[in-house]
């Protein structure tokens, strides 16, 4: 979240949410942020733990598949999935609808923690830059966060 710097003025997409606790923190910064995860379970989760500002119209949170998104509060300036792109079908498909969902020049972060002995950074940082530049997103950027184990972040933008 940090790298993507969000703006007060400014919507942000979050696929694969799960319980809401990347929802609540871009709420406290951003005008408005949608979340979307296919699971009915983390969706109840993540509306409890994001009711006030779901009240206050800060947040919305939307039970649906990647591959099936059809959202109007676009266009999002920035978008954020973490932990989530290796359980989608097509990335790359999934990617280019993203992109249309955001402004020109809107930013996404993929971040991955693989957890899975012997899966290395510089594999994660390949996987996530290769899906991303096919994608069509241009000026990547990674950032490896020194947590245990280490959190990949690759940024882009949209053309
Ligand atoms: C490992 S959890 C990460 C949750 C959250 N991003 C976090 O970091 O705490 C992966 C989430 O992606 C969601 N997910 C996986 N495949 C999805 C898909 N095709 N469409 C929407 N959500 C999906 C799962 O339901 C789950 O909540």
């Amino acid at each position: 979240m940090r790298l993507l710097d969000i703006q007060p003025a400014e919507r942000v997409l979050e696929l694969g949410c799960g319980p809401g606790v990347a929802v609540a923190a871009l709420a406290d910064r951003a005008a408005l942020v949608v979340g979307v995860d296919h699971s009915e379970v983390v969706i109840r989760q993540a509306r409890h733990r994001n009711r006030s500002a779901i009240r206050a119209g800060r947040v919305r949170l939307v039970c649906a598949s990647v591959e099936n998104l059809s959202l109007s509060d676009g266009p999002f300036d920035a978008a954020l999935a973490v932990n989530t792109l290796g359980m989608w079908p097509d990335p790359v498909a999934r990617l280019r609808e993203l992109a249309r969902l955001l402004r020109p020049g809107g930013r996404v972060a993929l971040v991955s923690q693989p957890r899975m002995p012997g899966v290395v950074s510089a594999s994660v940082v390949e996987e996530l830059t290769g899906v991303l530049s096919e994608a069509g997103f241009t000026q990547l950027r990674t950032e490896i966060l020194d947590l245990e184990p280490p959190a990949v972040c690759v940024l882009g933008l949209t053309a």
